[in-house]
């Protein structure tokens, strides 16, 4: 019972497209860089089973819910959130969720791409072979130079986001498809190559134990609102990006074992780096709670003293910066779309606007790091942590929990069944109840978590 059976902004060929657009989607900073800083930042095994928990109980079940809605509306997130909400939900007014979202998206896309610069920079010190024979006073160095001079920061942002507008401007599905395919397999066979060094240095049992022994003791308070803000995040939920990729899913399409499938690769991706990261934070007594260079100095350490490091470190951050493009290609086509389909201007001049409108965001971010380090917005956070805390910890959870209430409970559960190729019995509650109230419930306690209605950690 699809509204439509194609999405005026175009359609992915087959369900192996699909897969790998929202893999695309899905895997990027969030898993290779993010991941492992704030695992470290937050004492490792105890904030990494919550994490790995709120992937199953919460991201699966609302990544469901949103290609589900996106396949049913076929509109941008605005535009179907409009009309399903109109039709289903009686009102109007859950388009606000889909607004919201895509300049979320914006929002995000504006420190993501600061990232993202970072990343082409080391692109091109590797492919320089400047860090051979490195130690690791060379490599903090030599992050800590970079991102403290603004405008070597600012152009290579610069870069990254001109790289993402031309990409957007002329259509997800082309480009896409090939960045997907190869930058997967070498990206996670170039992160064991790190991973395997890691192991020779000697790093990976500590690595092991700190991930995997788990000990409630040593979670801060906030640790528990940042796992699950990162389960949404890494799955690039909460604001519409999965759910416009859902627009373009055939209606032949199994959603529910591709959603497996793009949650697998995600969490076995960022497993892998974590591991990587730390086996060689340890073997050259780096902090593994040394924060947001953790990637760029254990990797550029490993590359450094392997043989043929430059190149296969070239390699690598080559492939982290595709992965990172085909996350931020997402995170813009809620607000692409929902331009288009306000004004019917072209999907190019859009993008362009959009592009533009990013950068001068993303400079705040740019700045964070160095002439404007000592500016805070709120406690402590400089305009980089600050947008960061706001999408993920609430924007994000607070949009997938009303994704999830509004799928679980406002459409129809006849029309849910026919989008998951399930008949109506106990299959079709389960899937409902997890999605409508399971998963809500569970953002709701992490909520009065945080704001010390109950308390979930021991001070
Ligand atoms: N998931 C991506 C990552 O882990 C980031 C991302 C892309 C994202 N699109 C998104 C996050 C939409 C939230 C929402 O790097």
């Amino acid at each position: 019972m699809a509204e439509f059976t194609e999405s005026r902004h175009g359609m992915w060929s087959n369900r192996w497209l699909f897969i790998l657009a929202a893999t695309g989607s899905a895997v990027g900073l969030g898993n290779i860089w993010k991941f492992p800083y704030i695992t470290g930042e937050n004492g490792g095994g105890a904030f990494v089973l919550i994490y790995l928990i709120c992937i199953a109980v919460i991201g699966i079940p609302i990544m469901l819910a949103e290609v589900t809605i996106g396949r049913m509306g076929r509109l941008s997130p605005y535009g179907t959130m409009l009309s399903l909400g109109q039709k289903f939900g009686g009102t109007k007014y859950w388009s606000i969720l889909g607004g919201v979202g895509a300049v979320t998206g914006i929002t995000i896309l504006s420190f993501y791409a600061v990232i993202g610069g970072w990343v082409l920079y080391y692109v091109f010190r590797l492919l320089l072979g400047e860090f051979n024979g490195a130690d690791s006073e060379f490599v903090e160095g030599a992050f800590t130079s970079f991102v403290g001079s603004w405008w070597q920061v600012a152009g290579w942002f610069t870069l990254f986001m001109v790289i993402t507008t031309s990409i957007v401007a002329r259509g997800v599905e082309k480009g896409l498809e090939i960045a997907v395919k190869w930058t997967m397999p070498f990206l996670f066979i170039l992160l064991l190559v790190v991973l395997v060094y890691g192991i020779f240095e000697g790093g990976f049992g500590r690595a092991v134990s700190f991930m995997f022994t788990v000990d409630f003791s040593v979670l801060k308070p906030s640790s528990i609102l940042e796992a699950m803000g990162h389960a949404f995040f890494t799955l690039s939920l909460g604001m519409g990006a999965i759910m416009i990729y859902g627009a373009y899913v055939p209606s032949d399409v199994s959603l529910r074992g591709t959603v497996y499938i793009v949650a697998a690769a995600d969490t076995v991706v960022a497993l892998v780096a974590g591991l990587a990261v730390f086996s060689i934070a340890y073997a050259y007594s780096l902090d593994p709670a040394g924060g947001v260079g953790l990637l760029f100095q254990t990797t550029t350490l490993a590359f450094g003293n392997l043989p043929l490091g430059s190149f296969f470190g070239f390699l690598f951050f080559l492939t982290v910066s595709f992965a990172t493009l085909t996350s931020a290609i997402s995170l813009t086509e809620p607000i692409i779309t929902w331009i288009v389909e306000a004004t019917n201007a072209s999907r190019a001049r859009v993008s362009i606007l959009i592009g533009i409108v990013v950068w001068v965001l993303g400079l705040g971010s740019v700045f964070s790091f160095n002439i404007w380090s000592d500016f805070h917005l709120v406690e402590g956070k400089t305009i980089f942590d600050f947008l960061d805390y706001l999408t993920q910890a609430w924007l994000f959870p607070v949009g997938g929990l009303l994704i999830g209430i509004f799928a679980g409970f406002f459409l129809p559960k006849s029309a849910l069944g026919e989008q998951w190729g399930i008949s109506e019995g106990w299959k079709l509650t389960i899937w409902t109840l997890l999605i409508g109230v399971v998963a809500p419930i569970c953002v709701l306690i992490v909520f009065a978590g945080e704001i010390g209605v109950i308390s979930l950690v021991a001070e």
